[in-house]
């Protein structure tokens, strides 16, 4: 992969594909972090004298112009973060956008409508594809957060555009991630929590390869801990998914790597905050739910945490949103934040408490992929990386 700086930008059209896809609430951006990612490898192109298209996609329209996910209030922080205008493009394609495009000055900067109000982004069109690259003389992509999508504007229309490269944030991000998958400092320990054993399989037969312990907490414990004959009561436990639990927790024992199940947890009647708490060892009584990890399974994972050299983490240990369910996965953010080790948080929501503690900064690396973070660990190659290969 070529970087963006050993490219000659001065005076051309310089298409960077950015990851956009911030949260909004009451039509604001709510976390701007993603916006922030993708400044550096912006300003760059800007200091050498590009013009500058952005093009991402906001939510998944599916096809239709929905003004609720225009990346209309992106452009505004945007243009308030990089201190000069942004041009709104009215739409992603078409003569008006070409026109836009044409007109910028080097320097300049225009952020184009979401990609994903045409159907064609996600299909990969080529009409489309062709579309976008008639906008770039060079094509840049730092959109990390969406490698693992082959969509127009992330795999398709580099075949059109005589030059490519990576920007900082995907160089960065592969640098980092690649740290766990290639020749880690050991011990490395992969921390892995959520709702779902079925989101992550494929991650964690990748993991039990590579790593010298494995920590499960979340919902997704519960699978594990039924299929080790465990009870788990009211817990969320995706029942279809119990043998594969089975099969993994064997895979962990024939490799040798300590797969770590929760040993107590914090239960309650409903999942709310106004539900009391109380924390039980073992098997959780049958009327409970489970929702967090208890303080003796906090104690074990800080163990490991304290001897690990390389960390990855994915995933809430407990339903943290909740302010009774969040010990756990507050403890586990501090304790990453307090490790020597290099740690890296891939995506979604242990990101949002890695933020919520305030210890982001202690962090050595934070993904801005959620599911294509999970997907480079699976060891699976991602489409948008794989359009910037120079062959
Ligand atoms: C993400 O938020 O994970 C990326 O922006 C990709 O979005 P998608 O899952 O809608 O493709």
């Amino acid at each position: 992969m070529k970087l963006i700086d050993q490219l000659d930008l001065r005076g051309k059209r310089v298409f960077i594909r950015v990851d956009f896809n911030v949260p909004l609430r009451d039509g604001r951006v709510s976390d701007a972090t993603r916006i922030d990612a993708a400044l550096p490898t912006i300003r760059f192109a800007l200091d050498h004298g590009a013009r500058v298209v952005l093009g991402s996609h906001l939510g998944r329209p599916k096809g239709r112009v929905d003004p609720k996910l225009s990346l209309r209030p992106v452009c505004e922080v945007l243009a308030e973060r990089l201190g000069t205008p942004v041009r709104m493009a009215p739409d992603c394609i078409g003569p008006a956008v070409d026109d836009l495009v044409n007109d910028l000055k080097p320097g300049e900067v225009v952020l184009l409508e979401n990609l994903r109000f045409h159907l064609e982004e996600e299909k990969n069109d080529e009409s489309f594809a062709r579309a976008l690259a008639r906008l770039a003389d060079v094509y840049v992509n730092d959109a990390f957060g969406t490698a693992h999508r082959a969509h127009a504007s992330t795999a398709g229309m580099t075949r059109f555009v005589a030059e490519r490269a990576a920007g900082f944030l995907l160089q960065r991000e592969c640098e980092y991630l690649g740290k766990v998958l290639s020749a880690p400092e050991r011990p490395l320990l992969a921390i892995l929590g959520g709702a779902k054993v079925s989101d992550k399989i494929q991650v964690i037969r990748s993991l039990l390869e590579r790593v010298d312990a494995l920590l499960i907490g979340g919902a997704m414990a519960y699978t594990f801990l039924r299929a080790r004959g465990r009870q788990t009561g009211r817990s969320l436990v995706e029942e279809d998914q119990i043998p594969l639990a089975g099969e993994l927790l064997r895979a962990a024992e024939t490799r040798n790597v300590p797969l770590v199940l929760p040993t107590d947890h914090v239960v309650a009647d409903r999942a709310a905050a106004d539900s009391p708490s109380t924390t039980v060892q073992g098997d959780i009584p049958a009327d409970k739910i489970g929702l967090d990890v208890g303080p003796a399974t906090v104690a074990v994972f800080r163990q490991h945490i304290a001897t690990a050299r390389t960390i990855f983490w994915n995933g809430p240990v407990g339903m943290f949103e909740l302010e009774p369910f969040a010990a756990g996965t507050m403890a586990i953010a501090t304790a990453l934040a307090e490790s020597s080790a290099l740690t890296i948080i891939g995506g979604g929501d242990s990101v949002a408490a890695v933020m919520r503690s305030g210890k982001a900064k202690a962090i050595s690396h934070i993904s801005t992929g959620g599911g294509a973070s999970l997907e480079f660990l699976e060891g699976a190659s991602l489409p948008g990386l794989v359009a910037l290969e120079t062959v």
